[in-house]
């Protein structure tokens, strides 16, 4: 999850391993689809439901205790918008530690090379990275089953996830254009990580190689996506040069994300433990909180599988093939110099509108497109709105806008009817849902924007 300060990670039919079989409800809840647990959530109501007394939850609770987990206000519950999360049972003013996790008890990158498989660890070729080589220690513990010192934590992990990784071809050509490529490359990247483990254990480790499979390693992966903590910690000689900033915090990673929250989380070297403080209060028996970070729905999506509704950060991405599509459109000339300075001022990433219309990035890239020569000169004055003929410029950047909204839109239109058109058999309900969501959030984008681009009047300027 990678809080605003520094944490990121599905359950497989893994039921070949001993002890794999460990049966949850809870993870039943969170595992039988959306209309399972919307049936369930209109039966619990809006309120909370403790969950804190499931055998596997007490068992995390004693386990934690023995390694110096000091007692918690937080609990375990269901709650009705976001499945399990934690719930304060007391007052929490602004400026609580709301929890404290001894260092003991977190999967660090040198708990792996502490642990038994360490000599395997540092002889890898090619190395590997922080999350790679907590993947491989997790499915390790995991095989180990009751015979792990982490059986406790493991037990509560969730065994499946809905990012994209989960989702089937058919289910992935249902999202929006930009979200389908971005997930396309992170399918790409995973499935590299998991080729470099499975050639190397193939040759040298044909213990792990026996029980070790893409299922298994992308629940370690997306375990470590989802709940992992920013923890810095220092960088070895055997792991490869990605960042060394990952932790697993039991207990503390059932804490679900709120754009709203306010927290500080870090590693307090006085105490040796990885605390949370907030700076919000919440009653007895409210969900508390925290932020994984300023993340718009497409990057929760991809990331941690899930979505928020009225999310303040959302916002719909033009990429360069548009701009390319505006050039051939309307003849821009003066092409490679415009891309130069674009380039030279880092303008070109990011070209987003949200809720509020362009953003100044696309704004100011579009005005640029439409400069002439002399205004092209002095492309400084851009910075202070005081180009000269500024009017012709803005007038001709908006039909730019409007041409690229009218792009977008007309793409929108297309994706929303492949889901008339895509058999429902193979489609799982809640992916459905994810992607209907995503395309419902761009059209809200890309109408909004269209709204206020038609809107704007130059004429008194
Ligand atoms: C760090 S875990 C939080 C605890 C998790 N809900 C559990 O039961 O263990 C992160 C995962 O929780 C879920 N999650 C977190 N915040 C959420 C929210 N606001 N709405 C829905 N699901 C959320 C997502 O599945 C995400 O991948």
């Amino acid at each position: 999850m990678h809080t605003q300060n520094g944490t990121h990670y599905t359950w497989i039919s893994m039921s070949k391993y001993p002890n794999a079989n460990i049966a949850h409800d809870q993870h039943q809840q969170l595992h039988r689809g959306r209309s399972f647990r919307k049936r369930y959530r209109k039966k619990i109501g809006s309120r909370p439901i403790s969950c804190a007394n499931k055998d596997e939850l007490i068992e995390l609770r004693k386990w934690m205790k023995k390694n110096g987990f000091e007692k918690s206000c937080l609990e375990p519950a269901i709650f009705n918008e976001t499945g399990r999360g934690l719930m304060t049972k007391k007052k929490i003013l602004p400026g609580e530690i709301i929890i404290s996790i001894p260092e003991q008890l977190l999967i660090t990158t040198r708990t792996v090379l502490q642990s038994e498989i360490h000599d395997i660890v540092k002889s890898w070729t090619p190395k590997l990275s922080p999350q790679q080589a907590i993947a491989v220690f997790l499915i390790w513990e995991f095989t180990k089953g009751r015979q792990s010192h982490w059986f406790q934590y493991i037990a509560v992990l969730p065994m499946s996830f809905a990012t994209p990784l989960y989702f089937k071809k058919a289910e992935l050509s249902l999202l929006p254009v930009s979200v389908y490529s971005k997930a396309v490359k992170e399918i790409q990247k995973i499935k590299t990580a998991y080729n470099d483990i499975a050639s190397f254990s193939k040759e040298h480790w044909k213990e792990f190689h026996d029980v070790f499979n893409f299922n298994n390693f992308r629940w370690a992966w997306y375990v470590i996506n989802t709940r992992s903590v920013f923890f810095k910690g220092e960088n070895s000689e055997y792991l490869s040069c990605d960042k060394n900033d990952i932790a697993l915090a039991p207990f503390l990673d059932m804490l679900n994300h709120s754009s709203h929250a306010n927290i500080q989380a870090g590693f307090n070297h006085t105490t040796h433990c990885y605390e949370i403080k907030t700076f919000d209060k919440y009653k007895p028996y409210e969900q508390v909180f925290i932020s994984y970070g300023p993340h718009n729905n497409s990057h929760l999506f991809i990331e941690y599988g899930f979505i928020t509704l009225g999310n303040p950060q959302d916002v719909y991405d033009f990429s360069y093939d548009d701009l390319e599509h505006l050039r051939d459109l309307f003849h821009v000339d003066l092409w490679e110099k415009k891309i130069n300075i674009l380039r030279e001022n880092s303008l070109l990433q990011s070209l987003s509108i949200s809720l509020e219309g362009l953003s100044w990035k696309l704004w100011t890239v579009l005005q640029t497109l439409a400069m002439d020569w002399n205004q092209l000169q002095k492309w400084n004055l851009i910075l202070q709105d005081k180009v000269e003929g500024r009017n012709e410029m803005k007038v001709l950047a908006i039909s730019f806008a409007k041409s690229l909204l009218q792009r977008a839109w007309s793409s929108h239109l297309e994706q929303e009817k492949k889901s008339h058109i895509i058999s429902l058999a193979d489609i799982q309900e809640e992916h459905m849902n994810l992607a209907m969501s995503l395309l419902e959030i761009q059209k809200k984008i890309l109408s909004e924007t269209i709204r206020i681009v038609n809107s704007i009047n130059f004429d008194s300027t």
